[in-house]
């Protein structure tokens, strides 16, 4: 969440200097960079896909995938392809009655530790690839496609897909991805957990006046602590902070408690509340829209990006709201003063962040969050 806003944030800003730049000067990147040569786009454009379109011509054989695996990732992944050090291995989990069917029985049936590389592989050319691109780790890309030929060769012959004494080549790939254990286990959903075989995102697609403020997030209660408790990954200090997902989670979304309808807040702490003269029935049927300090003000602070960098609660780039309201609780002209801020910018008062001026807000508007503000910022 957090780490979304500040995303938001510099998405804003950068989005804002270009739109800026572009309109005082002519656009100022067309003078930046060259196109790319005919070579440099070929050094670039080394995908495989699906159906090996983009594969290099070359071959390898098992018995030289074996001299270059040795030399070149076994102290990772294991003499057999095995290890679990520092990646799960790359072998194993698969039996011969696999490649038959081309479903590896142990990802539904579980019964191995980890799942190897080899029990979902699909696609061989996922594999080449990988491969090709990012191994061994510490020299990517620094193999020829004959040496990636023949360490695949070596792979597939640690696991029994191919004989000792084969070569892999360009020409009889295809007959080799016939036999992937995986091949036909290409799933639409990852079975991360049990979704009963519906995906665990279910909306209608809505392309017109859509209706912000139902729109949130939360985790389902069973994937909630599946990845065990996040407050304990997530250091104790600077923004991003892990919720305790060993606790249930608080009863309201925090993204939809920031886009609550107006009403809601409307019933307001005592000293907040306008009073409600007799003389003014249409203030006492429709509070919201006239005291200023029983508007509700987040969707204000969500639309203009204040909570970007101020958290309800908690520190962000700039200090949580509640800490505002704290700070000038009994500072007698408060509502006043923080206007003045929120409308001009403010720095020095709580560190070396400078906040902006939000001179594009109405006036009223910011009003009401400086008289949320000193009501207390519930
Ligand atoms: C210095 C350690 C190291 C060496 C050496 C190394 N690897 Fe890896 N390998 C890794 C790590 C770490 C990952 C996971 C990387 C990631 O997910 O970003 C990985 C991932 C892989 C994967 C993908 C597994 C998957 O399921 O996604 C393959 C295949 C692989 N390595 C093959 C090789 C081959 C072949 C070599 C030798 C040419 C090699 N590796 C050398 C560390 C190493
Ligand atoms: C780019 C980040 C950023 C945005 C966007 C932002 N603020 Fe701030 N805000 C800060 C920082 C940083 C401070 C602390 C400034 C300081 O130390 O004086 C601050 C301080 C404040 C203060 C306290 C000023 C004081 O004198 O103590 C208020 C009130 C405030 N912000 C309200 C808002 C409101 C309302 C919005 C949205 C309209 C908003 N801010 C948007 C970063 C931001």
């Amino acid at each position: 969440m957090q780490k979304n806003n500040l995303k938001k944030l510099l998405f804003i800003s950068l989005a804002g200097m270009s739109i800026s730049l572009a309109f005082a000067q002519e656009k100022p990147w067309n003078h930046i960079g060259r196109k790319a040569t005919p070579a440099e786009v070929k050094a670039w454009d080394i995908d495989v896909r699906g159906d090996f379109k983009g594969l290099p011509k070359g071959k390898g054989s098992v018995a030289q995938g074996e001299q270059i695996w040795e030399a070149k990732c076994a102290s990772c992944h294991g003499t057999f392809g095995e290890l679990n050090e520092v990646f799960p291995p790359l072998v194993g989990g698969t039996t011969p009655e696999d490649i038959k069917t081309g479903i590896v029985a142990a990802n539904a049936q579980g019964g191995v530790a980890q799942k190897t590389t080899m029990m979902k592989l699909a696609k061989l050319s996922t594999m080449w690839d990988y491969i090709n691109r990012a191994m061994p780790w510490t020299a990517p890309k620094s193999l020829q496609a004959d040496e990636v030929y023949a360490v695949v060769a070596y792979i597939l012959n640690l696991s029994a897909v191919i004989p000792s004494d084969f070569t892999l080549s360009d020409e009889n790939i295809r007959e080799v991805q016939a036999k992937l254990p995986n091949r036909n286990g290409l799933v639409r959903f990852d079975g991360l957990w049990n979704t009963n075989g519906k995906p665990d995102v279910q909306n209608t697609a809505c392309m017109k006046d859509c209706k912000v403020e139902d729109i949130s997030s939360t985790l389902p209660d069973f994937a909630r602590n599946a990845h065990g408790n996040l407050l304990e990954q997530n250091r104790v200090i600077g923004g991003v902070r892990g919720a305790d997902t060993t606790k249930p989670a608080p009863a309201e979304p925090v993204a939809s408690s920031l886009t609550k309808p107006a009403m809601k807040s409307t019933v307001a702490t005592p000293s907040t509340v306008a009073p409600v003269s007799p003389v003014s029935p249409v203030k006492e049927m429709k509070p919201a829209a006239d005291a200023s300090a029983a508007v509700d003000v987040k969707p204000m602070l969500a639309k203009n990006s204040c909570t970007a960098c101020h958290g309800m609660k908690n520190k962000v780039v700039g200090p949580g709201f509640n800490e505002i309201a704290a700070k000038y609780k009994s500072k007698s002209d408060a509502e006043a003063y923080l206007a003045g801020k929120i409308k001009a910018g403010s720095s020095g008062v709580w560190g070396a962040i400078p906040m902006p001026p939000q001179a594009q807000m109405k006036d009223a508007d910011i009003k009401a969050i400086a008289a949320w503000l000193v009501a207390g910022a519930k």
